[in-house]
């Protein structure tokens, strides 16, 4: 993999082993105060129940059996799909951010409580802007719901670029700071929703914070809104 194109490097925040798990460091940081996925906090007392009824639940919606996750990063929204019974493949591009989401997906496959919807997740340390265009081979992506398809183009695509750094909060959570001063903002993330679009049967769906133009300047066909964040959703028909 080359590196991230858009990254101005910044070299605060460092990927370190603790016990076994790598996280993200800053110099100040203790060993095991570093940031790392953790799937848990999501908090979901009443599993994919408690995520129907939200933005991205409602975004998803009832028909899409499998998403390819675009913009992986810490996989919260690839573990969310999951835990509403999609079939996910996961990109990431990035080394470090990517090192992290293969901790969790690891720890998750592991774990009493996490481990049904681990199982619906693959995960590839990859460029979405070279691998959609290649989701119609079938190299590499072996999903079960896949094998008897002539094509593999999932469902839904989801996309969740770094936007600026900022999510509409008032002060970034550590999570935050460690991923905008890893990859940056995705300064070439408009090229990847029309590739979306020809890449998905169904649906394309853009988390964008609230108050963010919409990706690529293009009107989505309806939007999903949340307190700090919304969905924008566009009709996707690729065959
Ligand atoms: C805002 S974060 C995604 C957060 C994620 N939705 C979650 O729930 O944890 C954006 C991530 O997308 C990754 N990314 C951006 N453009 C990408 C691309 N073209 N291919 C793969 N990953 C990309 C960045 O490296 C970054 O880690």
């Amino acid at each position: 993999m080359k590196p991230t194109p858009n990254l101005p490097q910044q070299h605060a925040w460092t990927l370190e082993d603790f016990h076994g798990r790598r996280e993200l460091r800053k110099s100040s940081d203790k060993p095991g105060a570093g940031v790392r996925s953790d799937w848990k906090s999501l908090r979901l007392p009443d599993g994919a129940n408690s995520l129907r009824n939200q933005p991205l639940g409602r975004a998803v919606g009832k028909e899409i059996r499998t998403a390819v996750d675009a913009t992986a990063g810490l996989g919260y929204d690839t573990y969310a799909l999951a835990l509403l019974g999609v079939e996910v493949l996961a990109l990431e591009r990035d080394a470090n951010v990517f090192a992290l989401l293969a901790d969790e997906l690891a720890r998750a496959k592991n774990d009493a409580q996490l481990c049904a919807a681990a199982a619906r997740i693959q995960i590839e340390h990859a460029s979405a802007h070279q691998r959609l265009p290649t989701l119609r081979e079938k190299v590499g992506f072996t999903l079960g719901l896949f094998t008897a398809r002539e094509f593999i183009l999932p469902d839904m695509i989801l996309l969740d670029p770094m936007f600026g750094g900022e999510r509409g909060a008032a002060k970034p959570s550590k999570e935050i700071q460690a991923l905008a001063a890893t990859v940056g903002a995705d300064l070439d993330a408009d090229a990847l929703l029309d590739m979306a679009i020809a890449s998905a049967t169904q649906r394309v769906i853009v988390k964008r914070s609230r108050l963010a133009p919409p990706l690529s300047g293009r009107v989505p066909d309806w939007t999903i809104k949340g307190k700090l964040l919304r969905f924008d959703v566009y009709r996707a028909g690729a065959r």
